[in-house]
């Protein structure tokens, strides 16, 4: 397992972590309840795995917020075990009219919403969700992420990051307070200078979707290499993933116990000059 990447310039971390969303519902933020006794095995075993890098979010729940991931990782794993880095996200608020941002105001509820639902007194990692799913280009995060910067003055968050950002709100943001992590679609096409600025100054670089984002992984490339190993196209896009940058930490996500197992032996496949032309 690679443990190599220092978050924040202070936490030790293994690349490959593990993301909530799915725990609760397999659709993802809303959808239908997933069981939580299955989740909360999924999370112990992920531990047992080596993982400790967990990716969650407040809005992370099934139907009607029957099946929280907050309150799944706090049950299964607290008290956490040392070492263990929960990051979180805050920013969007769901509404009858659909999806808006949440105020400068509105990042004091939601960074307690997520202390009173981990059970903890300080956030390891508050990333500021910006867009969804794409980066709003030319809008302002300033407000926004100054309100951040005041909580985590305050001691109640450990580092800052961004999510769903271009180049252009990484740099207003790092005006404001160090950026620890930068978390962003795997898939977006102008990642190439975001990830240049993230290696130039150790910033993490947190690709979601990193197995596909439950649509599969139906790509030529990724099974002609998958078959060398005997491994699948997951594990490729994870190993790929964990080549492409020093910086770059993957966060696969899954409700199966035997996906979890495949997706962290993806760790010990290392991808040749040979797999990586194929895969480019
Ligand atoms: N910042 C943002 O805007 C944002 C947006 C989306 C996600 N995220 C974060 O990124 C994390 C990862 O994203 P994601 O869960 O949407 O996408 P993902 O990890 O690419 O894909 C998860 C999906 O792939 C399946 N899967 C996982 N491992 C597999 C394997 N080894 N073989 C076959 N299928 C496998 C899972 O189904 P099973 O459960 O059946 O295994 C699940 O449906 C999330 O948990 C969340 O923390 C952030």
């Amino acid at each position: 397992m690679n443990r190599d990447f220092r978050l924040g310039g202070d936490l030790p971390i293994n690349r490959l972590g593990f993301g909530a969303m799915r725990l609760p519902s397999q659709q993802g933020m809303g959808g239908p309840s997933r069981d939580p006794e299955n989740g909360r095995a999924v999370l112990r075993h992920a531990v047992e795995l080596g993982v400790n890098h967990l990716d969650t979010a407040d809005f992370y729940v099934s139907v009607g917020g029957e099946v929280r991931a907050n309150t799944l990782i706090r049950e299964a794993l607290h008290p956490y075990p040392s070492g263990l880095v929960i990051a979180t996200k805050v920013g969007p608020v769901f509404g009858p009219g659909g999806l808006s941002h949440g105020t400068p105001a509105d990042m004091r509820g939601f960074v307690e919403a997520n202390l009173e639902g981990l059970g903890v007194d300080r956030l390891d990692l508050v990333y500021l969700r910006v867009g969804a799913m794409e980066p709003p280009h030319g809008e302002s995060i300033a407000d926004r992420f100054e309100a951040l910067a005041a909580l985590r003055e305050e001691g109640l968050i450990r580092h800052l990051g961004l999510s769903n950002v271009d180049t252009g709100h990484l740099a207003e943001a790092r005006a404001i307070a160090p950026v620890a992590a930068v978390q962003n679609h795997a898939a977006q096409s102008d990642e190439a200078d975001l990830l240049f600025v993230c290696e130039e100054s150790g910033i993490a670089f947190v690709p979601f979707f990193p197995v596909g984002g439950g649509q599969g992984l139906d790509d030529e490339r990724l099974a002609k290499v998958a078959a060398r190993y005997g491994a699948t196209a997951q594990q490729i896009s994870l190993a790929r993933l964990l080549a492409s940058s020093p910086v770059t930490l993957a966060i696969p996500g899954t409700g199966s116990l035997s996906h979890l197992e495949d997706n962290m032996n993806a760790a010990g496949i290392t991808l040749t000059e040979e797999d990586l032309a194929d895969l480019a």
